[in-house]
């Protein structure tokens, strides 16, 4: 039997959906109440699949439920593959009662939920996301799409799931180079809004990286409860949601430039974040003392602390110029006041930043 350890609720009016966290949930919580019709498409993909998607069926017992399965990789995360979906649920007679349910990690997240958005013009969907990123970030919030050759994510839409269901014992399964991937984003809440949780991962890394599960769990829980704050706030991101793209602009620089896939999302974004930390300290907004407490504890996560090899200063700068922060051609970035507290600036220092820029690249 399953157990659920926390539940919180993201905030949205009519909108509004839980988040369960637990463990033994794949196989035996039951999912029907959040199917309005009697079909459901579960997305996943050739890793995830062998692995969850028999207990992931058994949680819509009584229904239809039908199966895409994609390729495995960001850089499948595009149009062509997207497609795929269509053609499954045309081909099986979905109706635009449908339900679509993600299994997997934040690719398939993003995929399954962009598809939920214009099956039919919008059909609900259910996030199961099985890798520490995707239970931390990308399953709350209702950002979905796809990547293009010239810029991550620049096609998509808001569409927000009907339940999150988080079984932790699904990352009994992922490698270690993906729990550090994931650590960058719960690190992250830490570094925007929340010097106490910050303080709580100096003292639990070890037993984060040890995969330790009473750790994950409070980890997801703290991660989750402040992204589903922000959420509540800010749905479509006209203010304090930007915050959440802490080291993202870097970041996402970086995973295009390396090719999709080559660095992972959170590797990039832990880069990333120390390149915003570097500049904030540029800018006299924290102290050397912060910038290393920062530099350490992404260290300690396992992720790298560099662009990579090759990487210009220019090639940052060409990629940046299309982020979706930007503002009628100026750049915005998001940099901390202190740690614990970030806001988005247009203001900062070409100097400054040309020097972060320096310091990250070999
Ligand atoms: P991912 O989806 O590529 O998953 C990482 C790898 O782990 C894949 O090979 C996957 O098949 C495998 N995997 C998944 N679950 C597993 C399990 N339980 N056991 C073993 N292997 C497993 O990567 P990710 O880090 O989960 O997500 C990154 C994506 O999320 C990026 O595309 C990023 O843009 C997106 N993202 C979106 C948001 C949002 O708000 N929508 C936020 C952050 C990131
Ligand atoms: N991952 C950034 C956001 O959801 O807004």
């Amino acid at each position: 039997m399953y157990k659920v350890l926390k539940e919180l609720k993201v905030e949205l009016g009519e909108r509004s959906y839980p988040i369960v966290i637990g463990q033994g949930l794949l196989g035996t919580y039951d999912l029907t109440p959040w199917v309005a019709g009697n079909q459901v498409m579960i997305v996943t993909n050739d890793t995830v699949g062998p692995l969850y998607l028999e207990q992931a069926v058994a949680c819509f017992r009584g229904k239809q439920v039908d199966v895409v399965t994609l390729p495995d990789g960001e850089k499948y995360k595009d149009w062509q593959t997207l497609n795929l979906i269509f053609d499954g649920l045309l081909e099986q007679r979905h109706s635009r009662k449908t339900t679509l349910a993600a299994l997997g990690g934040g690719v398939i997240g993003d995929m399954a939920g962009f598809a939920a958005a214009c099956y039919q013009r919008g059909v609900p969907f259910i996030q199961i996301p099985t890798t520490l990123l995707s239970q931390v970030d990308s399953s709350v919030g209702g950002k979905t799409g796809v990547n293009h050759p010239l810029g991550k994510n620049m096609v998509g839409a808001f569409h927000q799931p009907n339940m999150v269901l988080i079984d932790t014992d699904s990352l009994s399964t992922l490698p270690a180079r993906e729990v550090s991937a994931g650590l960058a984003e719960v690190i992250k809440y830490g570094l925007i809004r929340d010097e106490s949780f910050l303080i709580w991962l100096e003292n639990n890394i070890d037993a984060l990286m040890n995969a330790e599960p009473e750790a994950l769990a409070e980890a997801i829980f703290r991660s989750c409860q402040c992204k589903a704050e922000v959420v509540a706030v800010d749905e479509r991101e006209g203010g304090l949601r930007a915050i959440l793209n802490l080291g993202h602009t870097f970041g996402h620089a970086i995973e295009t430039y390396a090719g999709y896939g080559n660095w992972l999302h959170g590797e990039a974004v832990g880069t990333g974040m120390l390149m915003a930390s570097d500049l904030s300290l540029r800018e006299g907004m924290i102290s050397q003392a912060d910038h290393e407490r920062a530099t350490s504890l992404i260290r300690r996560a396992g992720l790298p602390v560099y662009a990579p090899e090759g990487m210009s200063p220019e090639d940052f700068m060409s990629r940046m110029a299309v982020d979706k922060k930007n503002i009628d051609g100026t750049l915005r970035l998001v940099l901390m006041r202190a740690l614990g507290d970030a806001f988005v600036t247009g203001d900062a220092s070409e100097q400054n930043l040309r020097n972060t820029l320096l310091e990250f690249t070999r």
